[in-house]
């Protein structure tokens, strides 16, 4: 059996107003995995040695969907070994279960001869997401595998463009100890929009994408805002209006819900105000008596690679 390392990073779905079609990629937080195939053979085995639990049977891994629906594609039998090494937490936000998906197709296609292209990768990896909230999408999977920031103009066909990064772009991404499930952030959404609200995230969805093909960040910060599911998302996270008040006031170019939550994102031009963004964010739960995580770092353009 020949065995490679792979990592995949984090990533940031929506992007405030575009929700489920953008997304951008973190430098320096992502999953690290050994991923081993064998030609010939049948079966699935993923062993999880992070120290992050997750569900036992391989059934209920993300992994699992987007791995058959790689192999059934590549109509070959094919044995997979996954060993799990580094995980980004479950639940946070910033993709965690994208970049086991995206980690375990990348490493299975670099080591069959790259059948596949990138678009399709993305097409297989987010099928893992269906398994955790009913939809496959790919605005998590994108940027995992791609790099960058990734739209998806559309899904039937699919069609993702990758859009090129700002050079001095940087995040900072808050993960409060709150528990908001992809699940749970996708029931509270309404099934249909007034076409007053649809007019403005249209225009916004439009300025980010332009933000980012003129490399604007100023354009990218103003066009970063969101009528249509933050409203129904922000009470999951303690007193949002007043932590979004506090990172624009620190210097933040925007702020929005990381994905569907609970992680937090602001963008910046500059990484010492990332910094400062992150410290303030931590400070807004610390005084709420609720533990976090933070991270900041550069807006990646890398997607996932092999490592090893
Ligand atoms: N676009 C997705 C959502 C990302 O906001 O529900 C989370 O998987």
């Amino acid at each position: 059996m020949k065995h490679i390392k792979v990592f995949a990073p984090g990533t940031v779905a929506n992007l405030g107003c575009g929700f489920d079609v953008m997304g951008l990629t973190l430098d320096g937080v992502g999953d690290l995995m050994e991923v081993g195939v064998e030609p010939g053979a049948e079966g699935l085995s993923i062993r999880n040695e992070s120290g992050v639990s997750l569900p036992d049977d391989v059934k209920e891994n993300v992994v699992t969907p987007a791995v058959r629906a790689m192999l059934e594609a590549y109509g070959r039998p094919v044995r997979v070994e996954i060993r799990l090494l580094e995980k980004i937490v479950p639940g946070s936000g910033i993709g965690s279960s994208a970049a086991s998906s995206a980690a375990a197709v990348y490493g299975i296609n670099e080591l069959l001869g790259r059948p596949f292209s990138g678009k399709r990768l993305v097409e297989f990896a987010m099928q893992g997401e269906a398994l955790l909230g009913g939809t496959a999408h790919a605005d998590n999977v994108g940027p995992a595998l791609l790099g960058g920031v990734v739209l998806i103009r559309g899904y039937e066909p699919f069609d993702i463009v990758r859009l090129p990064v700002p050079d001095n772009f940087f995040y900072a991404v808050v993960h409060p100890d709150i528990v908001v499930s992809t699940k749970m952030a996708r029931e509270v959404l309404p099934r249909e929009i007034p076409l007053s609200k649809a007019v403005t995230q249209w225009g916004n969805v439009g300025g980010l994408v332009a933000g980012f093909a003129l490399r604007d960040v100023a354009l990218i910060g103003r066009s970063m805002q969101d009528v249509v599911v933050e409203p129904y998302r922000k009470g999951f996270i303690p007193d949002y209006d007043e932590l979004k008040a506090a990172a624009l006031d620190e210097g933040a170019l925007a702020l929005n819900i990381a994905g569907s939550g609970p992680s937090v994102f602001a963008l910046t031009a500059d990484y010492a105000e990332a910094c400062r963004v992150a410290d303030r964010m931590k400070a807004h739960f610390a005084a709420r008596n609720i533990g976090c995580r933070t991270y900041a770092g550069r807006v990646s353009n890398a997607g996932a690679r092999v490592v090893g």
